[in-house]
């Protein structure tokens, strides 16, 4: 894992909120921001989205200073595009169990065995990872980037088995999967989906493609993080099951205040649908971090910018 910098000797401020404004001034910072954030960290972002939309910022910016509030590699997604810009993790802990599940040593000899298949990773992958393929991708943009590819040309997908096998239904393209899983997106439960769509049969269920196909064989509508906003919008339903991470209901309720949403049971009465590692970073964490200017992301630069190559191919094929 990462090792945290922790800053004892710097006190917190009274108003954090306003500190942290101050702070965005003073060293010319933006705060992108990810749905699966504490509400608060939310509320002070200038840009929040999902991994997609947070590349395509974070490849924009004219900040000096990102702070990202969100996972490992999404704050190093941002290094990758912006090598001259200090780009800052509240906390440096904060990984990812689906990044986790594809170690890089593994993957070299797994695509060693397709040696003629082009390889598309999930942006929820290490630098390594990225640095061993051709396309990056995300859940918005994944079945696109797919459609784009000629018919002939063998595919690997990586690292996510449950958006892959999605992907391959979508497009209806084979593809090699790799074996991997995000731990919260594997929580929900199928039983009790059952149960709470028969007591709310007018609810529409809506799930990000991460979730396991037991799922989302209930789901009238899949997608990313932000389509998941944009379409309890835009439908006419009053109600939804929301099958991801419980951190996006505080946008839905925010954007769309009259209609109820109801987070997706998790198989254990516990929080899993939380993730964990989001759940790491805290405002204080955020305001600690943009005061010291620390924790930072590096990288090597030779992985940065075999890395760089397929997040660029990523970005061309979004437009
Ligand atoms: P998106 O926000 O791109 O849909 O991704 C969800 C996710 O799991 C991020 O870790
Ligand atoms: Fe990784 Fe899953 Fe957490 Fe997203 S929700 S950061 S995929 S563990």
């Amino acid at each position: 894992m990462f090792t945290t910098l922790s800053s004892p000797k710097v006190g917190l401020p009274r108003d954090l909120f306003g500190a942290i404004a101050d702070l965005k001034r003073e060293l010319n910072a933006v705060v992108l921001a990810h749905y699966y954030q504490d509400p608060d960290i939310q509320d002070v972002a200038d840009y929040l989205g999902d991994s997609l939309g947070l590349s395509q910022q974070a490849a924009k910016t004219e900040a000096d200073v990102i702070v990202f509030a969100g996972v490992h590699f999404m704050a190093e997604t941002a290094k990758i595009l912006n090598p001259n810009k200090l780009v800052l993790l509240p906390d440096l802990d904060a990984g990812c169990s689906l990044a986790d599940s594809c170690p890089p040593d593994a993957f070299a000899q797994f695509k060693a065995k397709h040696p003629d298949h082009l390889v598309i990773s999930y942006i929820n992958c290490t630098a390594d990872i990225k640095a061993m393929s051709d396309i990056i991708c995300t859940s918005a943009n994944a079945v696109s980037i797919v459609r784009q590819i000629p018919a002939d040309q063998p595919i690997i997908f990586a690292p996510d088995r449950n958006l892959g096998k999605y992907v391959s239904e979508q497009t209806g393209r084979e593809m090699v999967l790799w074996q991997g899983s995000c731990m919260v997106h594997e929580t929900f439960s199928e039983k009790k989906m059952v149960q709470l769509k028969i007591q709310h049969p007018e609810a529409e269920v809506i799930a990000h493609p991460e979730c396991e196909p037991a799922v989302l064989r209930h789901a009238d509508y899949i997608g990313s993080t932000t389509a998941l906003l944009n379409y309890c919008q835009k439908s006419s339903s009053e109600s939804f099951i929301v099958a991801t991470e419980a951190g996006i209901l505080h946008q839905m309720q925010k954007a769309a205040p009259n209609k109820q949403f109801i987070a997706a049971p998790p198989v254990n009465n516990c929080a899993c649908n939380e993730c964990p590692h989001m759940r790491l970073n805290t405002l204080e964490k955020l305001y600690l971090a943009m005061k010291t200017r620390s924790p930072e992301i590096t990288l090597p630069e030779q992985t940065r910018l075999a890395a760089l190559r397929p997040i660029q191919r990523m970005l061309e094929m979004s437009i």
